[in-house]
């Protein structure tokens, strides 16, 4: 089912692009999409500003598309220095500065899950896989965690081989959520213009979401305080490949049976930090789901802000993430947490990003990396007070 929307629509997007673009005829193209294959870039567009619905092609025309990728590059770095500068504190990820805490644990794959799911990580004979999770606010300096603001989940699973899409980590696939269905902007030239004047200050932030209420202002009503890191639900934003020839996004949800969390005071700045230790102590667990895509105009691919709903892609339960009892404060576990480098591209060319929103971020998750010196691949869990990590 899956296989066949995905397919066909690179068939009839290849029957009625531009000149340049291989003519396909509709029933080869089906077939030719196999789990195995390599996934294939992004199109020509048929026009400029045509926008597709459901599979991946540039915006405006591919090399334009690369030069803006390139520009939004630098100017992530010049941000980076900016708002940090202006506030007084050290230059930092360009988005999600401050942490609440890093934890390790596991990612336990279901014995039953679907068979849909079962391609790269999720595949058979895979996991479990030992990880590191990394929980933070949404901007890139750091600020007081009652303010407005996205929460992060990052998830890097550890010892993973196959092909890769990036190779400047060796043996990761990682898993970027927030904590809101859909990302700011139905791709990243909305993105980065908001990324500029959120730096200026909560009422431009809130402006941009004034003027972009289809677009902005779902992602941004998402960012009152939360009461816990612990027992939020987080969405990865965009779609990816899982497999050649499927198209998915992701979410990650408490596990059942997690009990609420009290807020703790929130006029202490760093009451999500707080929280979060005193979580980590006893233990937390969140389980993964994938949603397939239903159909073009549902759950469209490059149109990022429209969300897929549950009703129309339903949650498939792929695994759990199990992190233990365990003491995450310390400076030796807050610096290894700072260097740590998560990136979408991070990953196996079976779960490929996918949408204009994912492909800005092969270049500018990089230069945030570089602009503040981090970056740093573990291998396991290092030594922390864990048991040591499952092998996969
Ligand atoms: C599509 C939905 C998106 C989600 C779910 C998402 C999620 C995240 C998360 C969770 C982190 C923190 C990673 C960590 O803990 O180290 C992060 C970092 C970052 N994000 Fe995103 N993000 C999205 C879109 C974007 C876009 C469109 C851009 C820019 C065009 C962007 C730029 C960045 C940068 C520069 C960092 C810091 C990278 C580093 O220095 O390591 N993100 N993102």
């Amino acid at each position: 089912m899956h296989t066949h929307v995905l397919a066909t629509s690179l068939a009839a997007l290849a029957a009625t692009s531009c000149a340049g673009v291989r003519a396909v005829s509709q029933p080869a193209a089906v077939a030719a999409v196999k789990p195995a294959d390599a996934p294939a870039p992004p199109q020509e567009p048929p026009a400029p500003e045509a926008e597709s619905l459901n599979t991946e092609y540039c915006l405006g025309s591919c090399a334009e598309e690369q030069r803006r990728f390139a520009l939004f590059a630098e100017q992530i770095q010049a941000l980076q220095t900016k708002q940090t500068s202006s506030r007084g504190q050290p230059v930092q990820r360009g988005f999600h500065g401050k942490a609440h805490g890093c934890a390790y644990g596991t990612f336990e794959l279901k014995a039953d899950r679907d068979a849909r799911v079962r391609f790269g990580v999720f595949a058979d004979g895979q996991g479990p896989w030992p990880v590191w999770v990394r929980f933070s606010n949404g901007v890139g300096w750091r600020q007081a965690d009652d303010e407005l603001d996205a929460r992060g989940m990052a998830v890097k699973l550890m010892g993973v081989t196959g092909p890769r899409s990036m190779q400047d980590e060796k043996a990761t696939q990682e898993f970027l959520m927030t904590n809101a269905p859909t990302p700011v902007g139905r791709n990243a030239e909305e993105f980065m213009v908001f990324a500029h004047e959120n730096e200026k200050g909560r009422v431009s932030g809130l402006l941009f979401a004034a003027g972009h209420p289809n677009t902005a202002a779902p992602a941004l009503l998402k960012t009152d305080p939360i009461p816990s890191a612990a027992t939020a639900q987080y969405w990865g934003g965009g779609a990816f490949h899982l497999g050649a020839h499927q198209a998915v996004k992701f979410t990650s949800k408490p596990c059942a049976g997690t009990a609420e969390r009290k807020p703790l005071d929130r006029k202490d700045p760093d009451y999500l930090r707080k929280d979060l230790q005193a979580a980590a102590a006893a233990g937390m667990c969140f389980s993964f789901y994938v949603q397939f895509q239903a159909d073009p105009e549902r759950t469209p691919i490059e149109h990022a802000s429209r969300e897929w709903k549950e009703q129309d892609a339903p949650p498939v339960h792929v695994g759990d993430l199990r992190l233990p009892p365990q003491d995450i404060t310390g400076e030796r576990r807050e610096q290894f947490c700072e260097k740590l480098s998560y990136n979408p591209w991070h990953g196996l060319t079976a779960h490929q990003p996918m949408g204009h929103i994912n492909r800005a971020r092969r270049f500018v998750y990089d230069a945030s990396r570089a602009g503040r010196s981090g970056g740093y691949e573990p291998t396991g869990f290092e030594g922390f007070d864990a048991p040591a990590a499952p092998r996969p």
